[in-house]
């Protein structure tokens, strides 16, 4: 466990680290974001400044989430994706009294803080309880519970922002970490590894299925044609690979590139499109007569996917009602927190059973 995140846990007195400049740049240097109980003055004026604090992951489009699911007293919810538990928090205050919400996570390493914070919060193992579980298996964590469903279920897909930025799980190439990008590191293979097994001509099919990639063929070769242990230089493969190959190709456009290259090896690693699937054909299951679902999306693959079974659902009767058409954030948020500019928000209403 590293230093910044050891201190966040379990609240231990470290010396500051020693960083070159005024702020510190790396994120286990950023003591006082990866601390935001004892500096929260500091942490407000970062979010003032329409920036999330290193460590820090800001629900998104909670107005929006809430008014699709209008949680009630007495209900039960479950929280797919746990993350910090932002949303967990606001739908639980809607649950009281006499409501349960139910947090599910694959990541292990976030979950117990976010189990502290909801209790710290005020919400007793009577109201909340985190389950480390895949949402694939939301049957079966509604069962663990002794229950079988659920009225208010609400997912908001991808990584939080403590996972992409913490260099060690492997996820972002701004700072330094292994090509790793498990949700679970416990389980599967890190993507330095799933470059290595797949062919040249899997990875550029997952390159296209998985971001629409339009250089795939390009970019697979350049990822197998060299080991890449670390996120960088996966990074600096693909762009200066790229660059070399197609020189009128924008700045922008080899960025881009290099952006859904991610998005696609972090969805391959976590196979995200199959448990979307599997969660999508629970879902109608695992929901109360009348129950309401709100899904949050970051990208089109995953949207294609809400949208289809939502409305697959509606026709064959499953569904009383969905959304017709995505809500977006706000200008106002999408300015204050630049992730809800690509969140796709969808609902949908369990017809009467
Ligand atoms: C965008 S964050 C959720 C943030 C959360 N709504 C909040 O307000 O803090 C997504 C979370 O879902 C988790 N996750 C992603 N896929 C999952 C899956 N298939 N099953 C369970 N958890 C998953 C990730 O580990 C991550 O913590």
């Amino acid at each position: 466990m590293t230093c910044g995140a050891a201190t966040v846990e379990f609240g231990v007195h470290t010396r500051r680290p020693r960083y070159p400049g005024r702020n510190p740049r790396a994120f286990h240097d950023k003591y006082k974001e990866l601390n935001p109980d004892r500096y929260a003055a500091e942490v407000q004026k970062i979010l003032a400044s329409g920036k999330t604090p290193a460590g820090m992951h800001v629900p998104i489009m909670i107005d929006e989430v809430l008014r699709c699911l209008r949680p009630q007293p007495g209900e039960v919810a479950v929280d797919c994706t746990l993350g910090g538990g932002g949303h967990a928090r606001a739908i639980l205050e809607g649950l009281r009294p006499g409501g349960r919400l139910i947090g599910l996570d694959v990541d292990p390493l976030e979950l117990p803080r976010a189990q502290a914070h909801l209790r710290s919060a005020g919400f007793g193992p009577d109201m909340f309880v985190a389950r480390h579980s895949n949402f694939a298996g939301i049957a079966q964590a509604l069962a663990a519970e002794g229950l079988a469903t659920a009225n208010v279920v609400i997912a908001d897909l991808g990584v939080s922002s403590m996972q992409l930025d913490n260099p060690d799980r492997g996820f972002s190439y701004k700072g330094v970490g292994p090509l790793d990008m498990r949700m679970n590191p416990a389980r599967g293979e890190p993507a330095s590894a799933l470059i290595l097994r797949l062919s040249e001509a899997d990875l550029a099919d997952a390159l296209d299925e998985n971001a629409d990639e339009p250089h795939a063929a390009i970019i697979a070769r350049l990822l197998k044609a060299q080991p890449l242990p670390t996120t960088q230089a996966a990074e600096r493969a693909v762009r200066v690979g790229l660059g070399e190959a197609l020189p009128q190709l924008a700045k922008t456009d080899v960025k881009m590139s290099v952006r859904r290259t991610f998005q696609a090896l972090r969805i391959a690693v976590n196979d995200e499109f199959a448990v979307l699937d599997a969660l999508l054909r629970s879902l109608p299951h695992c929901l109360a007569s009348g129950g309401r679902v709100a899904i949050l999306t970051f990208h089109s693959g995953e949207d294609r996917r809400v949208k289809k079974s939502f409305q697959a659902g509606q026709r064959s009767g499953l569904y009383a009602d969905v959304a017709d058409d995505v809500i977006r954030a706000t200008k106002d948020e999408t300015f204050a927190n630049r992730r809800a500019s690509s969140a796709k928000l969808r609902w949908a209403i369990r017809a009467q059973y």
